[in-house]
């Protein structure tokens, strides 16, 4: 019997988390962060790498998609202003910590970091080269909006040290971008990429958006096209989330244009098929990547890492949040800074850090969140790891997920004596399965985005 995923999805009562952490950072704790100071501190101090995130909260467009914690500003001042609290609070975890800890990998997102001009990356990179060692060049990832490109931001993005470019799309048809407020040429973007290749980067991500206002598979088809044309090395592709109750101005979308959940599912299956014609690799459930490209190989071997940016081949256990609403994470737990830039700032220059909310995971968290991690990466996870990982304790998470593939849901899923494994059709809504171990959720009073 084939599967039904429209129908399933249709029997769903509501949206489900993303999982780009267990548990998802709504059920963080407010003082949660403070609490879990020490333990974050003692475990960075202690790490032989970290990965660390810098959060830029400005854009000067707000395109109505929007679901990214930023703000419009038509002037520099306020990010030259943000960016003097920024290098602050790098400097207080410097001292915070009781070496410099080699990083492994650093990305720069937002918002959007493409904004930002020479003299204040300068700052940023000399306030982290104090606080950290970054002697074993790592990948530092930035996202681009190609509206932001000028001449020398390609220059003053590669002298911060970009290894990694990510270029914001979406879509290139002109009705949908009008839709979303967010125009934005082929040829734009194009002249970036060639920019960026020309000054010497190697690994480019191009994020393109499914289930946008006016969008049909015709014209999808046509903005893959387009991409593909592009050569990225990485794809991602993501479900338009439209959450307005968290993000107002998404309110600007005319929802009577939005596809509905089987278009939705249509359009993803569609987009999929395209770009692994095109020999790209297809990586969780909306990246894609050239078979070559690091974040292939990782998920060839098993060793896919779902975070807060998607997917990444960064396995450094410690990862270090800065800026507003950046979000910390180490094997005891997560902590997220103050979400408003005004408090964070306020904070921040009173010598305090921002943290303001947080998790210590149990040890039942910490099986389910090795599991919810395994399934997003591999669409499978094994008994044998997860018993290696975690002992006897994880037996009764095996007979739950036993019960899991002889009930409801035998249709998406089966174990055997390696692990459970989910169907290649079932792939799309693994998030189901996920939440079969999360609980933490309910659905009842938590609203997430749709499923696919
Ligand atoms: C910080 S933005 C990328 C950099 C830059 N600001 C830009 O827009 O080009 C990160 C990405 O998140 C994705 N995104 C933003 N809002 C989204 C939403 N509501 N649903 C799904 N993806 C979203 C978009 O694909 C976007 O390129
Ligand atoms: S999509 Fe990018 S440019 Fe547009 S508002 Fe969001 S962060 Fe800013």
């Amino acid at each position: 019997m084939t599967l039904n995923i429209a129908e399933l999805l249709a029997r769903q009562p509501s949206g489900l988390p993303r999982y780009t952490s267990y548990p998802p950072a709504n059920h963080f704790e407010p003082d949660g962060g403070p609490a879990l100071l020490g333990a974050l501190v003692a475990a960075a101090s202690a790490a032989d790498k970290l990965s660390l995130y810098i959060h830029i909260p400005y854009c000067d467009r707000i395109c109505w998609f929007c679901g990214c914690h930023t703000k419009q500003t038509m002037r520099y001042e306020p990010v030259a202003d943000y960016v003097k609290v920024l290098v602050q609070e790098i400097a207080l975890w410097g001292a915070e910590l009781k070496r410099k800890v080699p990083v492994s990998a650093l990305h720069l997102g937002g918002g959007s970091p493409s904004l930002l001009r020479r003299e204040e990356l300068q700052m940023i990179k000399e306030a982290l080269h104090a606080a950290f060692d970054f002697s074993q060049t790592p990948e530092i990832s930035i996202e681009i909006d190609p509206s932001d490109v000028k001449d020398g931001t390609i220059a003053d993005l590669m002298s911060f040290g970009m290894t990694r470019a990510s270029i914001g799309v979406q879509d290139f048809d002109p009705a949908v971008q009008a839709a979303i407020n967010r125009p934005q040429s082929f040829e734009l973007t194009r002249d970036v990429v060639r920019a960026l290749r020309a000054a010497g980067i190697q690994s480019i991500n191009i994020d393109a958006l499914y289930g946008l206002p006016l969008q049909d598979t015709g014209k999808l088809a046509l903005t893959l096209k387009k991409v593909l044309n592009l050569e990225p090395d990485r794809i991602a592709l993501f479900g338009y989330a439209h959450v307005p109750w968290m993000k107002p101005h998404q309110r600007l979308i005319d929802e009577k244009t939005l596809p509905d959940s089987a278009m939705r599912l249509q359009q993803a299956e569609f987009a999929a098929n395209v770009i692994t014609d095109f020999d790209y690799r297809a990586i969780g459930i909306d990246h894609f990547a050239k078979p070559g490209d690091t974040l292939a190989l990782a998920a060839k071997r098993g060793r896919l890492h779902r975070n807060f940016q998607g997917y990444s081949d960064d396995d450094a256990s410690v990862r270090l949040g800065f800026g507003p609403s950046s979000i910390g994470c180490f094997p005891g737990g997560y902590v997220q800074n103050e979400v408003a830039t005004g408090r964070y700032a306020t904070l921040v220059q009173t010598g305090r850090l921002a943290l303001a909310r947080g998790l210590a995971l149990s040890d039942d968290d910490r099986m389910r969140s090795f599991i919810i991690e395994r399934l997003l990466c591999d669409f499978a996870f094994s008994f044998d790891e997860l018993v290696k990982c975690f002992g006897v304790s994880a037996l009764p998470l095996i007979s739950q997920a036993c019960g899991i593939a002889a009930g409801e849901y035998a249709e998406l899923c089966w174990v055997d004596d390696a692990g459970l494994h989910m169907t290649d059709e079932a792939r799309p809504v693994v998030r189901i399965i996920a939440a079969q171990f999360d609980t933490w959720l309910k659905p009842a009073e938590q609203r997430y985005s749709k499923v696919v």
